[in-house]
């Protein structure tokens, strides 16, 4: 038996942690933060896939049976290949979610124009991954997509309430419903977006359905846990959840208490 596994390439991954603790507060996690090679947003297939299999791998190590990849440029990137290619060489009995897929299953509880946008980073929106899910699962429903470069850096820097940001979420908001006005439900495509929120809620037109990951990713990780009582058992519950980072456990700490506004106890790890 093992802890749930959080995934993110930094700090992000904290929105969705947040939600899942929340939702399900019996278990135990463990939170990995690849901060020291954070952002992924910007980096090839390749070198995600790569990053994001040797996160996987250490926390299968440390004894966790199911890994949540809490970052959408992993789950657009990497999540396939490790789940098609690798899984079956590694464990049969481990399993590893992304934040995608539950996101696109809300689209058709919330959209009435048939019309969503997506806000992602550069990584996210290239891949293409949510106009393909969402195809799949809702051939009428219309995707407009746009990249947000500079979000993640304002919120890595703790620059989310600055006017620097209302300038780019602006921007890209305005771009993005440029593109069709008509748009009638936004996913926040980036664990990264909810610190946003204030500033995201000013700018989208009003009306405007705005799906956030947290919540849609800890309900579905609940129904997963419930339809799959084999992994399920294998999860610890003790309510506890240890962070682990691979950059400066100082620095780690620091941005996490803006996170999820609390103090809490961090280990340095080399992927
Ligand atoms: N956590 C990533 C995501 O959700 C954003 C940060 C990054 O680019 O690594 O896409």
């Amino acid at each position: 038996m093992g802890p749930i596994a959080i995934f993110d390439s930094g700090y992000g991954g904290l929105t969705v942690l947040d939600k899942i603790r929340k939702h399900l507060p019996d278990y135990d996690y463990i939170y990995l933060g690849d901060n020291a090679r954070t952002p992924y947003g910007n980096r090839s297939f390749e070198v995600v896939y790569e990053y994001t299999k040797q996160a996987v791998l250490k926390l299968f190590e440390m004894g966790s049976p199911l890994v949540i990849l809490a970052c959408n440029t992993a789950s657009a990137k990497a999540l396939r290949t490790i789940q098609q290619n690798d899984l079956p060489l590694i464990d049969l009995e481990k399993r590893v979610l992304g934040v995608i897929r539950p996101s696109v299953e809300k689209v058709k509880s919330v959209t009435s124009k048939n019309k969503i946008g997506v806000l992602g980073t550069i990584g996210t929106i290239q891949s293409d991954s949510y106009p393909l899910e969402i195809k799949k699962l809702f051939p009428n429903v219309e995707v407009f997509q746009e990249a947000c470069p500079m979000w993640v850096p304002l919120v890595e820097n703790n620059e989310f309430d600055s006017e620097g940001a209302d300038y780019f979420i602006k921007k890209n908001i305005d771009n993005l419903f440029a593109k069709d006005s008509n748009i009638d439900s936004v996913i926040l495509g980036c664990t990264h977006y909810p610190l946003l929120i204030e500033k995201i809620r000013k700018y989208i037109p009003l009306g405007v359905n705005i799906i956030e990951q947290g919540q849609v990713v800890a309900e579905s990780l609940k129904d997963y846990l419930q339809r799959h009582p084999e992994i399920e058992e294998k999860c610890l519950k003790n309510g506890v959840t240890h962070f682990f980072t691979t950059e400066s456990v100082n620095k780690f700490k620091q941005a996490a208490g803006v996170f999820l506004n609390q103090k809490i106890k961090v280990e340095h790890i080399t992927l």
